[in-house]
Order: C-alpha cells, then structure tokens, then sequence
C-alpha cells in the first residue's frame, strides 16, 4: 500500500491549490452574497482545464482519474465550496455517465463539449416526490415513431441556470415498477420545451445554481437515450458511486478550510493574557479535526484509487461521503465554537463554511442513505 502521490497526482493538487487559493479563496464571500460565481472563474477554470479533467484526451479532455479529481476537488472546495460542486457535477454526474455508458457516437458528440466547458453539465433525478426514493421518480418518455417525448419536473438541479447539457432519468414503462422502469436520456438544453424553472434560495453554497428544470413535451431523437431502455436506474446509482467521492472531497476540502481558520484565529487571538491556541481545551479540538480530516481522506483516496481500478465502489464510496461529511460538519462547529461570538458574525468565514458544510451531509444521497447503502451491502 502506496500512501504518497505520485509527482503527477502532486502536481494536479498543488496546481489546484495555487488556483484555489489565488482564485477562489479572495472571490468566496463575493460567489456567496451574490448568489452566483463569477464569470472570468468559468474562463480560468476553462484555461486550466478543470472542466474536462475527467474526460479522454481523445475527446479533449484531460484523461486523468478520480483520484486526481478528488485532490483537484478538495483543493477547490477549501477556497470556495460553491465553485467546488459546480466542477463536480459536471465532471461527475455528467462527463462520467457518457464516458461510461454512452455509444461512441455519443462520446463524439458530447465530450468535446463538455471539456472545454463550453456546454456544462446538469443531472436530473430529483422530483418533488422522489428524493431519497429515486427509484419513485414520474418524469415519463413515452415513444412516439423515432423519438421520445419527455415530460416532467426535476427540481434540485445544480448547474440549471446555466448548464447547456443535462442527463434526465425518466420512467419508460408504466408496467415496471420503481427503479426497474427507467431510462436515462442526454438533453441539450436549448431542446425545445426545457426550461429552467424557479431559482433555490439555499442555506449554504449560495454562489452555485441550483433550479428547477421543467420537461414540457420535449421531443427527443432515439439517439438521446443512453445506455439500455429500462436500465437507467443502475446508470443513475453508478454515477452517484462517483459523485459521492467527489462530494465527499467536498467535504474534506471544507472541513480543512475550518481548520486553517482555526489554527490561524487560535495563534491570534488574545485572551487571559495568552494566545487561545496555549489552551488545551482549543488544542484538542484543533487534533480532533485535524485526525477526523485525515481518516476521511483517506476513505475518499481508497474509494477514487478502487474506482481508477475498475471495481464497483457502491459501499466504498458511501462510506467516504457518510464519514467525511460529518467531519466537515464536525469541523465547522468546532471552528464556529473557537471562534466565539465573533464566529457568528460575517467578520469571519467560519459563518459561510458552517452553512456550506451542511450540504454535504444532504445532496447526493443524505447520510441515511448512505448508511442504508453499506448496511445492504453487509448484509448483502
Ligand atoms: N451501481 C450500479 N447499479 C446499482 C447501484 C450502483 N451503485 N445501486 C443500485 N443499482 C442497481 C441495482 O442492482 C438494481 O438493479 P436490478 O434492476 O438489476 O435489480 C437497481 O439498480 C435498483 O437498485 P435498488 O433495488 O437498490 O433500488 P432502490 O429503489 O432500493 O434504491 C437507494 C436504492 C440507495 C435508496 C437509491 O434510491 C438512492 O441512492 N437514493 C438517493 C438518491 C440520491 O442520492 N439523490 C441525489 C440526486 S443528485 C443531487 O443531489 C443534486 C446534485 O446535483 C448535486
């Protein structure tokens, strides 16, 4: 077992780093109060090939693996969580399905795209009444000739309002039931009848979009439909193995930046005459957060390596994203708390980091979920 990183893989991070912490890190309360990121982040994002980090270089992307993507998403979200989820979305619910499951016309078609970032990325499974239940799901496809017509609503769509590409999981048989009925099917936006609906005011990742995408007889081609009729629900449950690895980087990155701040306000802050960080009481918490951060890398390293490797990482990947995001919530508060008073305030961004730590025990399959996850597949 290799626990260093290759020189490439070292390069990958501290290249992230470097954007992150010149880039991000100065725009993150901006991206916050505004409620959306900022255009020239997609343009450096774009220069730096971020967008396309997962895909082929025979497609124009980058080729590399989601252990690199995890390095590259870590370093991202600890200077802005609302950039973070943005890149990883489309590079994992998105670029990462037609890689994996579309026909090579497909590949052709879309890829290209995707990687230079000149379409990005949406996932559609979410509806009103099927969240955790996906497998509920009632967006239907119905044939009609050739094509498909699409109608429905998908709600909790990160990337929506700007997204050129989405993949919409819709359900193809009213005669099979729960997940088995599903197909998953490639929609440009700009198809007639797809249009982005309300606009979600949220707790935390502010600067990241997240609507409503509306399907109101959206005629589709046969070519749309990815992967097998009927078999999208696995499609949709293998992409999510992905993304939870990237949201659990989400994670860790927020929880480090929890507690970069923290060590920083414990050397400057005063109070009975030392520096709080002379404090055992400040001192524990600060190796609480610090060990707690490091075993979840490591989960979320083992995952990514697992997946490079070809092997199916259901439960390898939940328990990343179940762990790691706890961490970052763990991080948060104890980092709210050594901050005091002042933590709760918008002088520090300890403030924006506790809202942003939230999510990540939420989208993505909430912890429950997580949990239910790898206790099937113990008992499995
Ligand atoms: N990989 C491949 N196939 C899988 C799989 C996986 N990880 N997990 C399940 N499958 C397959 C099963 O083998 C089964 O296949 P068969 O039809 O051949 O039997 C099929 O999919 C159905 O699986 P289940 O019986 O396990 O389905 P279920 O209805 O019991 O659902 C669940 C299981 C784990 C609860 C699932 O519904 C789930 O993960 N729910 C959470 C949904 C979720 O994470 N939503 C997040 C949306 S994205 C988002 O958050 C917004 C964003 O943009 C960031």
């Amino acid at each position: 077992m290799d626990f260093q990183l290759t020189e490439d893989q070292a390069m990958v991070r501290d290249m992230a780093r470097d954007f992150a912490q010149k880039e991000l890190v100065p725009r993150a309360r901006k991206h916050d109060e505004q409620g959306s990121i900022d255009p020239e982040v997609f343009g450096i994002l774009k220069e730096l090939g971020f967008w396309g980090f997962t895909i082929p270089e025979e497609h124009g992307g980058a080729g590399l693996g989601n252990l690199e993507l995890a390095l590259l998403l870590e370093e991202l979200n600890a200077g802005c969580a609302s950039t973070g989820v943005t890149v990883s979305v489309h590079n994992s619910l998105l670029g990462s399905p037609i890689r994996r499951f579309g026909t090579q016309a497909q590949m052709e078609q879309w890829l290209p795209q995707l990687a230079t970032g000149d379409r990005i990325g949406c996932y559609c499974l979410t509806e009103p009444n099927a969240g955790s239940d996906a497998g509920g799901l009632i967006t239907s496809a119905v044939r009609d000739g050739d094509d498909w017509i699409l109608n429905g609503t998908k709600i909790f769509v990160t990337n929506g309002a700007f997204a050129g590409l989405a993949i919409v999981y819709a359900r193809t048989s009213t005669e099979l039931k729960g997940p088995k009925g599903i197909s998953a099917f490639l929609v440009p936006m700009e198809t007639p009848g797809v249009s982005v609906g309300k606009a979600e005011k949220k707790t935390g990742i502010r600067g990241s979009s997240t609507t409503e995408v509306l399907l109101e007889n959206v005629r589709l081609p046969a070519s749309a439909l990815l992967g097998e009729e009927n078999r999208g629900f696995p499609i949709a449950m293998d992409t999510l193995d992905g993304g939870r690895i990237g949201i659990a980087a989400q994670a860790i990155g927020i929880g480090r930046a929890c507690l970069e701040a923290s060590i920083k306000y414990a050397k400057d802050r005063e109070q009975f005459g030392s520096p709080i960080g002379n404090f055992q009481a400040i001192q524990w918490k600060l190796a609480d957060m610090s060990t707690r951060l490091d075993a979840a890398r490591l989960l979320v390293h083992r995952a990514a390596l697992t997946r490079d490797a070809g092997e199916r990482v259901t439960p390898q990947a939940a328990q990343a994203k179940l762990f790691a995001s706890t961490v970052a919530n763990f991080c948060a508060d104890e980092c709210l708390q050594i901050h005091g008073g002042a933590g709760y305030t918008d002088d520090f961004e300890v403030e924006r980091l506790f809202r942003d730590a939230r999510i990540t025990e939420i989208y993505e399959g909430a912890t429950d979920i997580q949990r239910i996850v790898i206790a099937r597949n113990l008992l499995a």
